[in-house]
């Protein structure tokens, strides 16, 4: 039997990986290339709505490739590409736009959201409105049976279920396959080090992965833990306490972590010595990604024939798909 199709994007929006992108998203993405046929690609086209220097765009696109490389993408398991080298995802989006109504594209949240923050239709680009339609393109082209991301996608995928079966209703075909949201319940929304919010960059509240241990040190020291506990002979409550959940995703040495949960809860560790062995599981954990990092770092020929490779795997397939569908509505065959 042949192994399921995963499909998914990174945007290279320019933002160092933390840990709640790297356990939300990218590890549970990476760890599907053994079990699934998988196609990952960096959606650099999606980040003109942001990006509109060239310099920054092509670093930005250099730096996340880097990142999932070194983390363990292995290129070898994963077609990995960039979405501008492969010219169906642009075409299929033409098509798709019209399945889909103007009303419904305005109830999307990233549009809503902007709408918002910037009061007037007038300040929103219509890359930023059209962007699900593109994201639709992008999954469809591969009829994967699914898309590992994080909480926050779901009504893109939702909204590609819709086009997908407005399109095959109309013409009475199976073209599309509906894609399933691969989101995670327990990972797919990680808690900041200000034990409120979502972790994101945005709001200041990460811990990071690539950035210089000095910096990393930093945001564990300043992580919240338990506000009641005023001493470090206070009987402290781990139930929710952020620095605890970090333990159990990045501390491999489990009977460490429950003997620091135990000395916590019974007042005889300090926070001091609790985050130093966060820090040390930390260093632990993405050490060799670092190294890796580096050394690809020194590489770039060996990126970008990477995604050349990737490019032309993936617009094989994609190239099939977008063939199909002129045929369906009319535009082939004469
Ligand atoms: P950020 O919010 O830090 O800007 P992005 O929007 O670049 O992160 O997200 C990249 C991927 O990581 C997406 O699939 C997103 O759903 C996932 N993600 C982002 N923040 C978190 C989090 N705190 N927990 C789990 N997954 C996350
Ligand atoms: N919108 C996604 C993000 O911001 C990136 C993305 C673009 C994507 N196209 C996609 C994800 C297709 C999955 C499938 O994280």
């Amino acid at each position: 039997m042949s192994k399921q199709r995963i499909l998914s994007g990174i945007t290279p929006s320019g933002n160092s990986l933390h840990i709640g992108n790297y356990f939300g998203a990218v590890q549970p993405q990476i760890q599907l290339q053994h079990s699934a046929q998988t196609y990952y690609f960096v959606a650099d086209l999606h980040a003109l709505t942001t990006i509109q220097n060239r310099e920054v765009l092509e670093k930005n696109i250099f730096e996340v490739v880097l990142d999932y490389l070194a983390l363990g993408l292995d290129p070898e398991q994963c077609v990995l590409f960039r979405q501008s080298d492969v010219p169906a995802h642009s075409q299929l989006a033409v098509v798709l736009g019209n399945y889909i109504s103007f009303g419904q594209m305005q109830r999307m949240h990233a549009f809503k959201d902007k709408l918002q923050k910037d009061t007037t239709v007038e300040s929103i680009n219509m890359g930023l409105f059209n962007y699900p339609i593109l994201m639709a393109a992008d999954i469809l082209l591969y009829k994967p049976y699914g898309v590992p991301v994080g909480e926050d996608q779901r009504q893109h995928i939702e909204l590609t279920r819709d086009i997908a079966e407005n399109f095959n209703r109309t013409y009475n075909t199976d073209v599309f396959p509906l894609p399933e949201p691969l989101i995670s319940q327990e990972v797919g929304k990680i808690i900041g080090t200000d034990g409120q919010r979502k972790m994101s960059k945005s709001l200041g509240n990460i811990i990071g992965i690539f950035e210089d241990e000095a910096v990393i040190r930093k945001q564990i020291m300043g992580a919240y833990t338990d506000p009641n506990r005023k001493r470090a002979t206070d009987p402290g409550s781990v139930e929710g306490n952020t620095v605890f959940l970090y333990h159990d995703l990045i501390n491999d040495n489990v009977d460490e972590v429950a003997e620091l949960k135990a000395r916590y809860q019974a007042g005889t560790v300090g926070d001091v010595e609790v985050k130093e062995k966060l820090f040390t599981a930390h260093q632990r954990m993405f050490a060799p990604a670092r190294q890796r990092r580096a050394e690809l770092a020194q590489d770039p020929e060996r990126v970008k024939e990477i995604l050349r490779e990737g490019a032309q795997k993936a617009q094989a397939f994609a190239q099939q798909t977008l063939e199909e569908v002129y045929t369906v509505i009319g535009v082939k065959g004469v």
